[in-house]
């Protein structure tokens, strides 16, 4: 491999040989599946710098194009969707969703997620994932929640900064790595009403205090690639927005790696922005605001070329652009060796399948439960539910069947275990019976039986009802305005309810639902989210005590549609004072951030913290009989700003696994900087003062120890 200096040297050489025409060529991402195979053919000839969604020997085809029959032989970096696994194969291993794999907590998850995905990807001659997001799900009306990994900037950050170890290995260069890429930089997630794509209302203080931390993260942790944002700040379209690209990003942030756009965003700023007039325009901002590769606009090509040739655009930009691209590209040693081999045979291999099995298990957050579960002595059990057996609904976005703008006449692939599956074969082993019925479907109208799944109901020991929402309702394109279970889930929900058996619902959905009171009437209440190949078998083990749960919310849950956003790190003001609230609902949700239950509990004492070390310490105890993880939060107040600083800001988070009646100490060495906040001149500062430090099981009051400081 190459060191860095000689990387620099190679770069310039190649730069040196390339006609104009040769550098806007590399600029261009060539959507295959638009272009088809000829044009894509002809993309490669002319020296076009990527590809995206292309698979297998497809790809390997181009690959030959570029190397063989384009004049510099530069070859082609190919890009996809590989999100929760490489799921746009059939034959891939797919994890639960970045927001499901969040609750887990657990950032070894994260990076193994990462390292199988790059693998598969790998296997497949590809090189790149547009993975991970980055993006906040704050507002969960917005169609892509499942996407993030939850609300919190700085779990997002340690989740985010985990998956790209996971896909880019040391340093991408060898067969089993990927470039990975952070996305959408930034605040895509902020868009207003929850309008995927629309402007943010954002501040530049406010961006770099909540949404930036993660992608600083992903920065340190060496990603090798941004995606820019659809949306715009006060005005300005974030993908030519010269703060956050060029000041920030390349200047404070120190990013050496390449810019792609997002999905069409040059024409976007004539078509859906009108921020230009015509392409060639768009094209010219496009260029300067320093985005390396443009994304499916392939216009960009002769747009650029014409504003090289009359003064719009430098070469030198060009330059620069081609220059980011190249060296990524021999990091990763293509020009040594195009196709990355991966590791033949890897494909959902007992290995990757005993993964994602993991990664289900641990994501479970089990909400609620008044000693129903684990289920011990039923002799029938009654799976009813239009998720319980909806594979769809199940993997959630970005699959080769569930992709909705892709492929959705393709069938599911073996294996997989849905939740009545996972049920049927949990009952079967302990000698149960198990009957199922759909009861009605999530949307209106398309299925509606139920008085049926009453009647297989009646006479069960414990019935496991699983709601949710279905693939139309989650992604791109995709807010919604009503959070609350759709179709006639509740009636299903309440019919079960009156016949008086013990209730236990599970959601099975891609965000937080306002599910009311379909989990807080029901014995048990389990949130899967989207569990991926064996979320359904998740579930199971958990109901009947297999695994003990240690999933924690990454996201809160509303209690209406109306109370969103609810997440937990709210700045303080009148509405909030005294635990009043809205009038018609309390302030809190219904579920926090940070929340979940296992099989045993555990008990916060004896929280430190010494003023001069900065170092924290709480004992935990495991009260439960069985063995058990606990999630140790921290989180801090400052108690009087410059600023307005949230009422809570999650800043540390230990896993301690307990035996019962164990104890353990557990420390955290924090630092001045995690006390810290964005001032005004937009400067992160420690303002001296008083602070709050909390410690405990979740963002609620009740569950932190407190102790106070000053600085
Ligand atoms: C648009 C999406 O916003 C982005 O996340 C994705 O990576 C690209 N399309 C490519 O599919």
């Amino acid at each position: 491999m190459m060191d860095n200096r000689q990387i620099m040297t190679r770069v310039e050489e190649i730069l040196a040989s390339m006609t104009l025409e040769e550098k806007a060529a590399q600029m261009v991402q060539v959507p295959y599946a638009f272009a088809g195979r000829e044009e894509s053919l002809r993309w490669a000839k002319m020296g076009a710098g990527s590809f995206l969604h292309v698979l297998g020997d497809d790809a390997r085809e181009i690959q030959r194009a570029a190397i063989e029959q384009s004049r510099l032989g530069i070859p082609v970096i190919f890009g996809i969707d590989a999100i929760h696994g490489h799921g746009l194969n059939d034959h891939a291993t797919i994890f639960p969703t970045q927001l499901a794999a969040a609750c887990s907590w657990n950032t070894e998850v994260a990076r193994i997620m990462g390292e199988v995905t790059a693998r598969e990807v790998a296997t497949d001659g590809l090189h790149w994932t547009f993975s991970p997001v980055l993006c906040l799900g704050r507002d969960t009306r917005w169609g892509r929640v499942n996407e993030t990994f939850g609300e919190d900037p700085y779990l997002a950050g340690e989740m985010g900064a985990a998956i790209v170890r996971g896909y880019q290995g040391e340093d991408m260069s060898d067969d089993e790595h990927i470039l990975a890429c952070a996305k959408h930089y930034i605040g895509y997630g902020e868009a207003v009403g929850a309008r995927d794509s629309c402007d943010t209302e954002m501040t530049y203080r406010k961006l770099r205090e909540i949404f930036l931390p993660p992608f600083k993260k992903a920065v340190d942790a060496g990603v090798g690639s941004i995606m820019t944002a659809y949306g715009s700040i006060d005005g300005t379209p974030f993908t030519i927005d010269p703060v956050t690209m060029k000041d920030i990003l390349r200047g404070e942030l120190g990013f050496d790696g390449f810019v792609v756009t997002d999905w069409d965003n040059v024409n976007s700023l004539v078509r859906r922005q009108h921020v230009c007039e015509t392409t060639e325009e768009a094209c010219v901002l496009a260029a300067n605001a320093g985005n390396d590769m443009i994304m499916t606009s392939t216009e960009f090509y002769q747009a650029v070329l014409s504003a090289v040739r009359d003064g719009q655009v430098k070469e030198e930009t060009l330059d620069d652009a081609v220059r980011h691209i190249l060296t990524v590209k021999l990091r990763m040693n293509l020009f040594e060796k195009p196709e990355k081999t991966g590791r033949p045979g890897c494909f959902g291999c007992e290995e990757h399948l005993q993964h994602a099995k993991d990664a289900a298990d641990k994501s479970l957050v089990l909400l609620g439960n008044n000693g129903v579960l684990p289920l011990r002595e039923a002799k029938k059990i009654a799976v009813i539910g239009p998720n319980a057996d909806d594979v769809r609904a199940q993997y959630g976005d970005w699959t080769y069947f569930t992709h909705p703008k892709l492929n959705l006449e393709h069938e599911p692939v073996r294996p997989y275990v849905t939740v009545k599956e996972g049920m049927e074969a949990a009952c079967a082993a302990r000698g149960m019976t198990c009957a199922y019925h759909r009861g009605c479907s999530v949307l209106d109208g398309e299925y509606e039986d139920i008085a049926g799944a009453v009647e297989t109901a009646r006479d069960a020991d414990a019935i496991v009802l699983v709601v949710g929402d279905v693939i139309a309702q989650v992604g791109e394109e995709k807010d919604r305005a009503v959070l609350e279970l759709s179709g006639r889930q509740m009636a299903l929900f309440d019919a079960m309810r009156a016949l008086g058996v013990p209730l236990v619902t599970v959601l099975v959905a891609s965000k937080p639902l306002a599910v009311g009171r379909a989990a807080a009437q029901a014995d048990a209440f389990i949130c899967a989210f989207n569990g991926g190949m064996f979320g359904g078998e998740a579930v199971a083990k958990a109901v009947f005590g297999e695994i003990n749960p240690c999933g924690r919310l990454a996201i809160s849950f509303p209690r209406a549609s109306g109370q969103v956003p609810v997440y937990y790190n709210q700045l303080p003001g009148w509405h909030c004072q005294q635990g009043k609230g809205y009038c018609d609902l309390p302030e809190g949700p219904l579920y926090a951030f940070g929340e979940g239950m296992g099989y045993s509990a555990f008990a916060y004492s004896d929280l430190t913290f010494d003023r001069e070390t900065l170092m924290a310490g709480v004992k935990v105890t495991n009260m439960g009989e069985r063995t058990g993880t606990e999630t140790v939060q921290v989180y801090f107040n400052d108690v009087v700003s410059s600023v307005l600083t949230p009422v809570k800001q999650l800043i540390a988070f230990k896993q301690v696994e307990l035996a019962p009646g164990e104890s353990a100490v557990v420390e955290f060495a924090l630092s001045r900087e995690d006390f810290s906040l964005i001032n005004r001149k937009e400067e992160r500062v420690t303002e001296p003062g008083g602070f709050e430090l909390m410690i405990g099981h979740s963002s609620r009051e009740q569950d932190l120890l407190k102790t106070s400081f000053r600085l």
